[in-house]
């Protein structure tokens, strides 16, 4: 009885022990991505019944999401009260008083046993509460103990992305949301939302109704990995989902309340064929038939460069615009096969009377076209690397994928550049463990090591090039991904050593203490 009593409770204790000490040895005090500067001070500052939470905007988003933190997780009721710059005791601070010369999304944040204050602006504000949050205890009763600490913060590169594949498979709102408060936690700051490819749309258009109806539902999905069985088998079973644009506004409101930018992407001109199912007219195929995929990496349905589909996607486009008021719209741009263009009387045509040089002069006219309808509502458009094939369009910022070729290219013409290269260590349907002991996926190797390692600024590019590096970002493709708990199966931990990649300055990253004391913390 005794023994079975005390050998947990010896356990846990030096489990306790252990984590304490890894916090008391680590000068990043456990926090992901690791500070731009931490200085421990001594004391701790309790957070407890009579705590007060002041700040300049008792509406301030930032300020609601710690308020609700605090009574959701904590039972801590503190209503926020307005800060008049008159030191309280036992307070939360919240001011921008003394943020001008932080950097964008910077911020400061002092613990003493009287008071924390954060000082920020904006995402800066709402950046340093991660923090604290991260140094409270995961397990806490009536109270919580915050470690007294000095910390000054902002990020290396403004842009942290993480990418969901929806098409493929499709997660609802709930798990969407659950993704977005994981971001929220580690810093990164935009959502990139893949709502369309050849196995199905999953955005509501009201001008085409069939873009649900009939493209966001597959008749059957392969079984196993695409090379497993010959013939590939598949499972008979009709598979579908999409989101309203209810929801779609419901989620963007959601990421945004935590300064996370939702990023649509509409892939075009190829990934194309659930939109061309239901809409084959703008196809160069009509003859035959489009269906909505069941497998996976075959990719021959492009739109046909007709007025009418221009006419078509710039609907679609609108539309989408009016969901997503944020600054970037994705428009693709990846994989376009030439065949259908190359046996296309009317696409042949096109290249003639604006005088192309091929189908690839044809793609970029394409993608001009695509990028003139979002410039022309003031929005930026992010194409793949493969738009940078027959001429770059005038201002497209450039997602690397294929490598950092087309990153590295595009920043020697001046244009900006999100890097994503997919061989080393940013796509996390990649594997994280040796070959035969992952689940079924797509395959290859790239270990958190790997993630960990990647700096976006290549040296051959001189530093002015270099700034054309605005960041970086981890992509989650879903072929072999069904459930969300495989999706966090997958991006975790690679997606929080991708954040320490975009936030934390080179000088600072450390993988051993990152691995050993702060990842299991
Ligand atoms: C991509 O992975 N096709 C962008």
């Amino acid at each position: 009885m005794y023994k079975k009593l005390f050998l947990p409770i010896l356990f846990f204790s030096s489990f306790v022990s252990i984590a304490v000490n890894a916090q008391n040895n680590d000068p990043y005090m456990g926090i992901v991505p690791a500070p731009v500067s931490v200085k421990k001070l001594s004391g701790d500052f309790i957070v407890n019944q009579q705590t007060v939470l002041v700040a300049d905007s008792i509406t301030n988003k930032a300020v609601v999401f710690l308020a609700d933190f605090l009574q959701n997780k904590a039972n801590l009721i503190v209503k926020p009260q307005a800060y008049t710059g008159q030191s309280v005791n036992n307070g939360i601070i919240i001011t921008s008083a003394g943020a001008d010369a932080l950097p964008a999304q910077g911020y400061r944040l002092l613990i003493t046993p009287q008071n924390v204050t954060i000082i920020g602006r904006g995402a800066g504000i709402f950046n340093g509460i991660q923090t604290l949050l991260q140094l409270m205890p995961l397990e806490y009763g009536a109270t919580i103990k915050i470690p007294g600490a000095e910390i000054d913060d902002y990020p290396r590169f403004t842009y942290r992305g993480l990418h969901l594949d929806v098409s493929r498979h499709f997660f609802g709102v709930d798990f969407i949301k659950k993704y977005i408060d994981l971001m929220a936690m580690y810093k990164l700051n935009n959502f990139h939302w893949h709502l369309s490819d050849d196995q199905g749309w999953r955005v509501e258009i009201k001008k085409y109704p069939k873009l649900i109806s009939v493209a966001s539902n597959r008749a059957e999905t392969l079984i196993g990995n695409y090379h497993d069985r010959t013939p590939q088998q598949f499972d008979n079973t009709p598979y579908g989902g999409y989101y309203t644009q209810d929801q779609v506004r419901d989620i963007v409101k959601y990421a945004a309340d935590r300064y996370i930018n939702v990023i649509p992407e509409i892939d075009l001109p190829g990934h194309s064929k659930a939109a061309l199912t239901a809409y084959p007219e703008y196809g160069c195929n009509i003859a035959s038939s489009y269906t909505v995929s069941g497998t996976w990496s075959e990719r021959h349905d492009v739109f046909c460069p007709s007025e009418a589909t221009f006419s078509f996607l710039q609907d679609v486009l609108n539309e989408v615009m009016d969901l997503f008021p944020g600054k970037y719209i994705h428009i693709g741009g990846d994989e376009v096969a030439k065949d259908d263009w190359q046996n296309s009387k009317l696409a042949q045509d096109v290249i003639k009377k604006n005088k192309l040089k091929d189908e690839q002069g044809l793609q970029s006219y394409f993608v001009k076209r695509m990028e003139a309808i979002v410039n022309a509502r003031g929005r930026t458009a992010i194409g793949w690397d493969e738009v940078l094939q027959g001429g770059i369009a005038p201002n497209v910022t450039i997602m690397s994928w294929q490598g950092e070729a087309g990153g590295i290219a595009a920043a020697r013409q001046s244009h900006d550049v999100i890097m994503v290269p997919s061989n080393m260590g940013l796509y996390l349907d990649h594997a994280q463990g040796r070959l035969g002991t992952e689940p079924v996926g797509i395959g290859s190797y790239k270990p958190l090591s790997m993630t960990y390692a990647y700096n976006p600024t290549p040296s051959v590019l001189t530093p002015g090039q270099q700034k054309y590096i605005i960041g970086v970002q981890a992509n989650l493709w879903v072929e072999y991904i069904a459930t969300g708990s495989k999706v966090e199966y997958m991006i975790l931990p690679r997606a929080l050593a991708m954040a320490e990649v975009g936030w934390t300055p080179l000088a600072n990253k450390n993988y051993k203490d990152f691995l050993e004391t702060r990842l299991p913390q």
